[in-house]
């Protein structure tokens, strides 16, 4: 496995694969991997003749200076597991490599897109997962690119990115990996002391009843997520950020539960924001 940090090194070794016809398959991330990650490798792997891992923790796209200061690096540990998941090249660039002193910051957004769920409550942020990612596009040059599902408006708006601005690739989601108890994976999850852990399983219990009460035949939006929400703040230090419902594909505001719905929360246990959502089709 191959480990760069310039931007020549990484060049150098796409020219050779494309030479040689091999397909890429990417997966950006942010490091602190996990097996959500790993789920992305692997599909990559089946995908792609040659998988490229970027491990690059975005300054532009933390909103809240205190959540980048804290965001856990484990790069040793990233480089390991790469390697054995038999990843073929780490880019693990430093700033100052994918943001050079420029007078002229660009701005990329899809307003329509970021209007609602974390697009609303952290300002900003979509602008530097945008940023950085059509950078990383441009630089890896990928046939394919893979995303996790957990974060849904993420993956929505790169999508949206992509066919906006004719990148020649695929962005592909895959589907997220949670614990026994059906908390989502994730990098922050580590943040969490062990009574915070027992009460973010919450969140995949609120998932359970926001099907189960569809299912025996609730249909009243605003009853539906008042029910959740009240069952979410039965843990103790829960804030909500928001619960919204929103359609799956352009992310507007559901007025009625019908059709197919995302189900989306963010949600402060202690001062670690966790995110979850879950496509739900409502039956008839
Ligand atoms: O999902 C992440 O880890 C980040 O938002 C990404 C896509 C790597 C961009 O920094």
């Amino acid at each position: 496995m191959k480990v760069v940090s310039k931007i020549s090194e990484l060049k150098n070794q796409i020219a050779e694969w494309k030479g040689e016809k091999y397909s890429i398959g990417f997966c950006p991330t942010m490091g602190s991997l996990h097996a959500g990650h790993l789920d992305l490798v692997e599909t990559s792997k089946k995908e792609t003749d040659k998988t490229i891992v970027s491990i690059f923790v975005n300054p532009t796209q933390f909103n809240d200076p205190k959540d980048f200061a804290q965001y856990p690096v484990k790069t040793d540990d990233d480089l390991l597991l790469c390697e054995s998941k038999g990843v073929d090249l780490v880019f693990l660039p430093e700033v100052k490599t994918m943001y050079p002193e420029t007078k002229t910051p660009i701005s990329l957004s899809i307003p329509e897109l970021q209007k609602n769920l974390c697009g609303r409550t952290r300002p900003g942020h979509f602008e530097g997962v945008l940023q950085i990612v059509a950078k990383l596009f441009h630089l890896t040059e990928p046939n394919k690119a893979f995303f996790g599902l957990k974060d849904y408006q993420q993956f929505r708006v790169i999508s949206a990115m992509v066919e906006n601005l004719n990148f020649p690739l695929e962005v592909i989601g895959v589907p997220t990996r949670r614990e026994v108890d059906g908390l989502a994976m994730s990098s922050r999850n580590v943040r969490l002391t062990e009574k915070e852990r027992e009460t973010a399983s919450l969140i995949p219990r609120m998932f359970a009843l926001a099907k189960k009460t569809i299912l025996s035949g609730e249909r009243d939006l605003k009853l539906w997520k008042e029910i959740l929400r009240d069952f979410l703040l039965t843990g103790p230090s829960v804030r909500i950020d928001y619960l919204e419902v929103v359609d799956p594909i352009e992310l507007q505001s559901k007025e009625k539960l019908d059709g197919e719905i995302l189900l989306a929360i963010a949600v402060f246990v202690g001062d670690v924001r966790l995110i979850d959502n879950q496509i739900i089709q409502i039956p008839n």
